[in-house]
This record gives structure tokens, sequence and C-alpha cells, in this order.
């Protein structure tokens, strides 16, 4: 008998540079206190701030109420690595998340799948949720290659996780053209076509229990109107948002509003896999 759905909605923000110690905390306490009432059995939320606000993040919120994450990572554990931070340092200030790749780490700092690589493979040895973003340059999609190279970014960066281990591991799909001030975000439709080949991929590689079960999330100029018409989307698992999220209040209407989208689409896939057991 098929098993129902228990999917939990996954939302988050990386905030970038855009937030000192200071107004990181005011945001973290503020988001925490308008969303207390949502049961966190139903939706996952995560905050990713400035290295140097992870310490003062943690010890302002628990990890039952809000995840925290870190925007890069050291692939290394220890050694002469000026300027990295090792995933040790990550653990003592009580990160949950490493994000992985980011369209800016790529595109600005040069990060390559392999590297990408190997920071998801040092992320999931540290017990962390590596968040391994991944998406296409307008190039590509132009050229009409946006499936294949999201393939080869998957399989590269992926390699040699077990099927254990990729149970710690999200994916975020944010097209290079969709992200920041200049970018045109996907349609609902073009997002979950491509979602829907990024799951193909993972079950390839991790098997069907595994790879269907490995979260999705869209990323690039999510905002109050694309959110619910995204979450909506049958393979679209939860929602990576820059610059929307940035005030806690905007982020909670875009928290609720998508919440009660992601509800219906839970209760009715369900609905449907119990009238195909009958
Ligand atoms: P944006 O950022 O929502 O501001 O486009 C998304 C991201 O960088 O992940």
């Amino acid at each position: 008998m098929m098993a129902t759905r228990k999917k939990k909605l996954i939302i988050g923000t990386n905030t970038k540079m855009t937030k000192n110690i200071a107004e990181t905390i005011n945001f973290i306490g503020e988001l925490n206190g308008l969303t207390q009432d949502i049961d966190r059995q139903e939706m996952t939320l995560f905050v990713i701030p400035s290295y140097t606000s992870l310490e003062s993040a943690r010890k302002s919120v628990g990890r039952d109420s809000i995840l925290l994450g870190a925007q890069n990572m050291s692939w290394a554990d220890h050694g002469a690595f000026t300027g990295e931070i090792s995933p040790i340092m990550l653990q003592e200030v009580g990160t949950d998340i490493i994000e992985i790749g980011h369209s800016e780490r790529r595109h600005i700092l040069g990060e390559t799948d392999e590297v990408a690589s190997l920071k998801v493979k040092t992320a999931l040895k540290n017990k962390f949720i590596a968040l391994l973003c991944i998406g296409e340059t307008i190039e590509h999609k132009n050229l009409d290659i946006s499936d294949e190279i999201m393939a080869i970014q998957l399989k590269t960066a992926l390699k040699g996780v077990s099927k254990d281990q990729a149970k710690a591991v999200w994916v975020a799909y944010e097209p290079v053209w969709a992200i920041g001030e200049n970018g045109i975000p996907a349609t609902p439709k073009y997002a979950d076509e491509r979602h829907h080949k990024i799951k193909q991929v993972l079950i390839e590689i991790f098997g069907d229990e595994i790879g269907m079960e490995i979260p999705v999330l869209y990323g690039g100029s999510v905002n109050h109107v694309n959110a619910v018409e995204l979450i909506a989307m049958p393979n679209i698992d939860g929602l990576f948002i820059g610059r929307s999220a940035w005030t806690a209040k905007n982020f909670n209407e875009i928290i609720r509003d998508a919440l009660e989208v992601f509800r219906n689409k839970v209760s009715c896939s369900n609905q449907f896999i119990s009238s195909a057991n009958i």
C-alpha cells in the first residue's frame, strides 16, 4: 500500500551581506514571534545570516523554531586555509544547514561543481543539512540545455554521497537569470518542469524512495504574489527567498499564504493516493 505524504513545507531566506548582528537578532526575534503559532511539524523555517551573526542568532532562537545556516563553508575540517571557515567552527556556534554553490559563489567567486562536491561531502560528514544550490544561466536556457546542465551539477556534487547521507540533502533550484535585482522570476510552469527533471535525476542517483524524499526548493525573485503560485505546483517542495523575505513582516505574510496552499496540495495528493488504493 502506498503511504500518504506527510511532507513539510520548507521555507527560508539567505540574508547575504545585508544584516549586521543587531539587525539579524531583531529580524529573527520578530520572525519567531510572528510565526510562533505555526506548528513546526508542518513547516521547517530557516534563516541563513552572515557568519558573524550566527552565534548570537543561535542564542536568540532555538533550532526547534528556526534552523540556522551558513552561507558557505570550507571543504576541509582543519588546516592552513587562510580566510576559510571550518565545519567544526560552524558546529561550535550551533549551525544546522550549510548552503553550497549559491549562484553568486559560482558566478562571481568562481566556485565549481567539483568544489561543491567536496563541500557537500564535508557538510554531510559533519552532520549538517547540505543545501545544494543549482541552476542554469540564461545562455544555457536559450540553448535549451538547462536540464542537462543541472544533471551535471547534481551528479558531480552528489557523487559519492550514500543513500543514508542523502536524507540530509536539500536542493535549491535557483536559475541564475532569476536571482537578484535584475532577476526575472521563473514562471511556475517552467520552474515545476525543471523541478520534475531534478527529481528524476535524484531518483536516478539514489533510487525511488530516497530520491523522491529529497526536498527541492525554488529560489529567484520569489515575491508575495508568485510564492503561492509556485508552491501550488506539484514538484515544488519549498521556497528559498532573498529580498522579499528580509523584513519579518513580509516574510511572515509569504509564509502564511504559502502554507495554506501547501496544505491543500498535500491533502489533495493524499486523497488521490487513498482513492488509488481503494
Ligand atoms: P532573490 O534572491 O529572492 O532576492 O532573487 C534569491 C537568492 O539569491 O537565493
